[in-house]
């Protein structure tokens, strides 16, 4: 969490600082600062609160530069507020830095410096940088071994940028924290993650670990921590400004849903056989030969997905499990020869994600990164890596990165399943057809959704629960994540069979029940609908058309295209998406930025 950004080059760059901020509010929004340096020395405005306060507050007061910093924050260490808000300078406002991340040995950084008299200013961990360049300044040093100076006495996982008043260059480093450079024609950047930059260049440098770069206008320098240099190539990313803005819409949220249907078309284009098989260009066949048992650790939405491909890796005999990737970090279990620990991450930076994949490496096990964002840590930490090309997602709610992974685990599935069992999955050609057909289902169900009508009817109720069984309880497990992030009301997914165990209890007229029918164990399903509605539980049927047992009981249902069964949540799971976005706009949230919740959430 947090997004830092920084611009050197031709003309003013506070106006396109602010900018690259705004890209990347998904990321804090706490509050918003950025630094400028010109002939006067640096120039600062912060503010609590979101970009566009900041936004407010430099076109009242301007302040000029062609080189600077920017920051949006996500707090860690000290409330939001404008003394926290970074960038942070050093007690001579000579140095200014931002960072993303923690660095854990602050403490005992700060009673030390200010011991020696350095005056704090703020309650985060961040200001330590600051005082400690300007401590190596002191003693000599210029100001890019003063930066390298303070970084080597920093534990914790950072991105830091540092502008100093006398140097026409940014200053920056990563370690554990996501960073890449954009090179641009008359500027070059630097941020958190690349659409910060689009609208400015295609161009990108991903950084790696213990570089160091210098950034000036019209070049570049990366070096490792000792100063020596090290080569990064420039790559081309082919996602395009548009898929970063918002568009006719009123949120990225609601964008992103009506996205899955090309984000969709995306992730299968190209993997599959004219002879009804997959062709993952990274994994030809026999890739899987040595595995017998999958982990998934992932996330939130991400760790829906893994749970939604257990149950179909399971229908295909291939041994399979999900893991909390925080439980897995802390807690992991057995992790024996032949395991291929799969990390699903739409940003590819969540630092438990991370932490549970390093401990699968150290363990010896196989590692894959199944991620949206390429050149991110978990792609570069695994030993292979599975891209989802979703194009990217700025909403906090994940929604079209949801569709894509559990398509490209449907993929990666039947590569590692004829491996592993030596032939197709059950009904290999029969699903892997209907994945073809998925974004045009995807496009139906938008077309005709009654979503908003039901979020009207049920937004203001007490709880709101979400059943279904195998992939569908997946999928009542997102949808009662999505509901409770962006509506604030509370929601709880639950397997449809367990809910006579104990839920049942809090079931009254004001809670209405979600049922997600995948087309398998209708009747079973319809059981447990019954129960809810002896209850006097309102139950809204998320059902294939073709459903007639959920459609018959059901009070109200939400239908969508009949497709193979293994499928058929996804499209549940959008209808739902439709819901939970309906129900927090008719509660005036602010949806596409939740309180309390970040994108990318790079702290454990
Ligand atoms: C945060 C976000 C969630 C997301 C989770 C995992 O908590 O708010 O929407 O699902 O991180 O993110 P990842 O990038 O690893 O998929």
């Amino acid at each position: 969490m947090c997004g830092i950004t920084a611009r050197v080059g031709v003309g003013d760059s506070s106006e396109s600082l602010v900018a690259t901020l705004e890209n990347l509010e998904y990321r804090g929004y706490d509050s918003a600062g950025i630094a400028v340096k010109n002939g006067t020395g640096l120039k600062i405005q912060k503010r609590e609160g979101k970009v566009a306060q900041l936004r407010d507050a430099v076109s009242e007061n301007r302040i000029e530069g062609e080189l600077g910093i920017g920051h949006t924050r996500w707090s860690t260490h000290g409330a939001p507020s404008d003394a926290n808000a970074h960038p942070h300078v050093d007690c001579t406002g000579r140095v200014a830095i931002v960072h993303n991340g923690i660095i854990e040995n602050h403490d005992a950084l700060r009673r030390d410096l200010e011991a020696d008299g350095h005056e704090f200013r703020s309650d985060t961990d961040t200001e330590v940088v600051p005082h400690l360049v300007e401590d190596a300044l002191d003693a000599g040093a210029d100001p890019e071994a003063a930066f390298r100076a303070a970084i080597a006495q920093l534990e914790g996982s950072y991105a830091l940028a540092m502008i100093h008043e006398d140097v026409d260059a940014v200053f920056a480093t990563r370690t554990g924290s996501p960073l890449v450079l954009g090179i641009g024609a008359d500027a070059n950047y630097l941020a958190s993650d690349v659409p910060a930059f689009l609208e400015y260049t295609n161009d990108v440098v991903y950084l790696e670990d213990g570089d160091v770069a210098v950034l000036t206008a019209d070049d570049f320098r990366v070096t490792d921590l000792d100063g020596v240099d090290v080569t990064r190539g420039v790559e081309t990313v082919d996602w395009a400004a548009e898929d970063a803005g918002k568009g006719e819409y009123d949120h990225f949220m609601l964008k992103e849903i009506h996205e899955q249907p090309k984000s969709l078309r995306q992730t299968i284009q190209g993997r599959l056989d004219d002879d009804g098989g997959v062709r993952l260009e990274e994994f030809p066949q026999g890739t899987f030969d040595a595995v017998n048992r999958v982990h998934f650790v992932a996330c939130g939405t991400s760790y829906h997905a893994g749970l939604y491909a257990e149950s179909l890796f399971g229908d295909w005999n291939v041994d399979a499990q999900t893991f909390l990737a925080s439980e897995y970090a802390t807690h992991p279990p057995a992790i024996r020869d032949g395991t291929l620990v799969v990390g699903i991450t739409q940003s590819g930076e969540t630092a438990d994600t991370l932490g549970a994949l390093e401990v699968a490496e150290d363990a010896g096990a196989r590692t894959l990164a199944l991620t949206n964002v390429v050149g991110s840590s978990a792609a570069r930490l695994c030993d292979d890596a599975l891209f989802i090309r979703a194009g990217p997602e700025i909403g906090v709610a994940a929604t079209k990165t949801f569709s894509s992974q559990v398509a490209a685990l449907v993929l990666l599935g039947e590569r590692i399943a004829r491996d592993v069992t030596g032939s197709p999955t059950p009904d290999a050609e029969a699903r892997l057809d209907a994945l073809m057909d998925l974004p045009e289902h995807v496009d139906t169900v938008l077309a005709n959704s009654q979503a908003a009508e039901v979020a009207d009817r049920y937004a203001h109720e007490d709880s709101h629960f979400f059943i279904g069984r195998g992939s569908a309880f997946a999928v009542a497990l997102e949808a009662a994540l999505k509901f409770k992030e962006i509506t604030y009301e509370h929601a709880e997914g639950f397997a449809a069979g367990e809910l006579k165990h104990g839920p049942l209890a809090l079931v009254t007229e004001t809670t209405p029940v979600f049922a997600v029918c995948n087309g398998n164990n209708e009747a079973k399903l319809e059981s447990n609908v019954r129960e809810v509605q002896t209850r006097d539980g309102p139950v809204v049927g998320i059902c294939p058309r073709t459903s007639d047992a959920l459609a018959d009981t059901a009070d109200e249902t939400l239908t969508v295209p009949a497709t193979h069964p293994d499928l058929v949540a996804i499209l549940a799971n959008v209808q739902l998406q439709l819901v939970a976005y309906h129900a927090a706009n008719d509660l005036d949230r602010p949806i596409d930025k939740p309180r309390n919740l970040a994108k990318s959430v790079t702290v454990e």
